[in-house]
C-alpha cells in the first residue's frame, strides 16, 4: 500500500564500522517494520542504476565508486506515513547538519558516508523496494 512503507539502505562504511546490529535495533525501536532484509555487495554498474536520477550531477562517480565499495544492507521497512517519517528519524543527508539522535549523526562521516539511505517519495520507494527485493522476499 502506497504511503506505508520505505526503502532503506545501511551503506558500506557503516555495515564495515559495525553498526547493522545497533541501526536495524534504532529501526525498530522507532517503530519501524522489518519487512524485507538482505545483504548484499552491489557492483558499480548496479549502483549506477539504483542512483541513475543523480546521473551527471558532481557526486555521482564518487556515490557509485563508494556504494560499490563494500556489502550494503538493504530493507523495506514499514510503518503509516513512512518515507516522511523516516526522512526525518534518519536525519538531514549531511550529517554534520543533522538534528541530534538521529541516524545519521549517529553513524555517519561525510555526505557520501552518511550511514543510511531513505527513499524520498512513495514513487521511490517502490523502485527501489523493487530494485532490490522480489515479491517472495517481501511477503
Ligand atoms: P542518499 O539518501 O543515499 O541519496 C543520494 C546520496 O548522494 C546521498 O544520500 C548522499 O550520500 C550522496 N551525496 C553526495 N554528495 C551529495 C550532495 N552534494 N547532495 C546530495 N547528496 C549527495
Amino acid at each position: 500500500m502506497t504511503g506505508t512503507i520505505t526503502f532503506t539502505m545501511i551503506k558500506p562504511s557503516a555495515f564495515s564500522a559495525g553498526f547493522t546490529g545497533n541501526i536495524l535495533a534504532r529501526f525498530e525501536e522507532g517503530g519501524y517494520k522489518i519487512i524485507a532484509l538482505k545483504k548484499i555487495f552491489l557492483t558499480k554498474e548496479q549502483a549506477g542504476q539504483f542512483y541513475e536520477m543523480h546521473q551527471g550531477k558532481p557526486f555521482y562517480e564518487e556515490l557509485t565508486n563508494f556504494m560499490s565499495s563494500g556489502p550494503i544492507i538493504a530493507a523495506i521497512l514499514e510503518k503509516e506515513n513512512a518515507v516522511e517519517s523516516f526522512r526525518k528519524f534518519i536525519g538531514a543527508t549531511d550529517p554534520a547538519k543533522a538534528d541530534e539522535g538521529t541516524i545519521r549523526k549517529l553513524y555517519g562521516k561525510s555526505l557520501s558516508e552518511n550511514a543510511v539511505h531513505g527513499s524520498d517519495s512513495d514513487e521511490s520507494a517502490q523502485r527501489e523496494a523493487g530494485f532490490f527485493f522480489s515479491s517472495l522476499e517481501r511477503s
